[in-house]
């Protein structure tokens, strides 16, 4: 098994929901993430998919510290970082980059590309002494497959996929082990989001980078991720191997996400199960007792309101081979075939894919 670059435990973040101008009055909290457990191993590209407001971008604010924890913790390479600051936490930001989801608000419409590119170094002088950054910065345009020579022009006079290029460039000026990626691409069209897919895959390789990449679309994480973490109210809820996850999945909320995943073969398409959830995403300043899915799972049971499904693999999948046998927090988490195996859905399986 290879190592663990990043290890999260119980990580919560409540904002506190305050009532009253003069006197503020605590009145609950929302729960944006609620309890995270989990790992991204050396050289993976670990996907994390969920519903809008599921706790994602807090998740990944988290991650590179934008965000400070209400509890849990995070190590970096064995080491518990949640507390740092100062230096120590200068340090190890520097390994723990991001790429954030939306190219158009994220750079600085004032600065050059040169500018925005070379940011990073006025906090981290020593990676790029001031005589070197030019040149630096012309390599990392290069690297994203950008003309070098565009480097004192402004953001407005790139499209959409050269702005996200950008803000990768951005993200790897100091040459960090991890980047925590939220939506990279669901702001781009779609023959633009395989392209920033096929470079951050190139990337990986070329600069040995771990990747956290966040979406809400299943489809667009099979294509980059080893494995898959599903999010729902703060929580992982089912997490495995692409494969484990995409043809095996054991979790009532995962094959319902499945379900909507658009299948390219008609044939297939139309032997399909569609689930349909019913009703909303409850509030996170008010998650349903025991299992926070119960509200919207067409197979709860009494025992789903008194007990809290931890996020393992289920006891009673324990003893079965193969791929059904991944953690999933749910009670009566069963494998259910939602994609059809026909030959669409058996080539997205593998194709394009890749392997611990
Ligand atoms: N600074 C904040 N103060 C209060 N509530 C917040 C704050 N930031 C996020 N939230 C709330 O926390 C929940 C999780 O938000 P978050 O942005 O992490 O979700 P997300 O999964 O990234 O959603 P999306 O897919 O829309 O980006 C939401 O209910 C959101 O309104
Ligand atoms: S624990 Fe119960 S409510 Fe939760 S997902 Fe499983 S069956 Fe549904
Ligand atoms: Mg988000």
């Amino acid at each position: 098994m290879a190592e663990a670059i990043l290890e999260v435990r119980d990580l919560v973040k409540h904002y506190p929901l305050t009532r009253g101008i003069l006197f503020k009055k605590h009145v609950g909290a929302v729960k944006a993430v609620d309890g995270v457990d989990v790992e991204l191993f050396a050289g993976e590209t670990l996907g994390i998919v969920g519903e809008s407001g599921c706790g994602k971008s807090t998740l990944a604010k988290m991650l590179v510290h934008l965000e400070r924890p209400t509890a849990g913790t995070i190590r970096y390479k064995g080491e518990d970082i949640t507390t740092l600051s100062g230096r120590a936490l200068k340090a190890v930001r520097r390994n723990i980059q991001m790429v954030f989801q939306d190219p158009y608000t994220s750079l600085n419409p004032r600065m050059t590309v040169g500018d925005i590119i070379g940011e990073p170094y006025e906090i981290h002088p020593e990676v790029a002494p001031k005589g070197s950054r030019r040149q630096k910065v012309q390599e990392l345009l290069d690297v994203v497959g950008l003309n070098p020579e565009y480097i004192n022009r402004y953001p407005h006079q790139f499209s959409g996929g050269q702005r996200q290029r950008i803000g990768i460039a951005r993200g790897l000026a100091l040459r960090p082990e991890v980047i925590v990626a939220d939506e990279p691409v669901s702001a781009l069209d779609v023959s633009v989001q395989a392209q920033v897919i096929n470079l951050l895959d190139k990337l990986q390789s070329e600069f040995s980078l771990s990747y956290v990449f966040i979406a809400h679309d299943l489809s667009i994480v099979r294509h980059i991720s080893d494995r898959v973490g599903v999010m729902y109210l703060g929580r992982i809820v089912e997490i495995g191997r692409d494969a484990e996850i995409y043809d095996h999945p054991t979790h009532p909320y995962t094959q319902a996400l499945l379900s909507a995943v658009p299948v390219p073969d008609p044939q297939a398409r139309e032997h399909r199960e569609r689930i349909i959830l019913t009703g909303d995403v409850p509030s996170p300043t008010n998650i349903p007792s025991g299992c926070r899915f119960r509200t919207r799972c067409w197979k709860a049971q009494e025992r789903c309101a008194r007990e809290v499904p931890l996020l393992a693999v289920p006891p009673h999948l324990e003893s079965v081979e193969g791929p059904a046998r991944h953690p999933s927090a749910c009670h009566f988490a069963e494998e259910k075939h939602v994609v059809p195996n026909g030959p669409a859905a058996g080539d997205g399986g593998t194709g394009g894919t890749k392997s611990l």
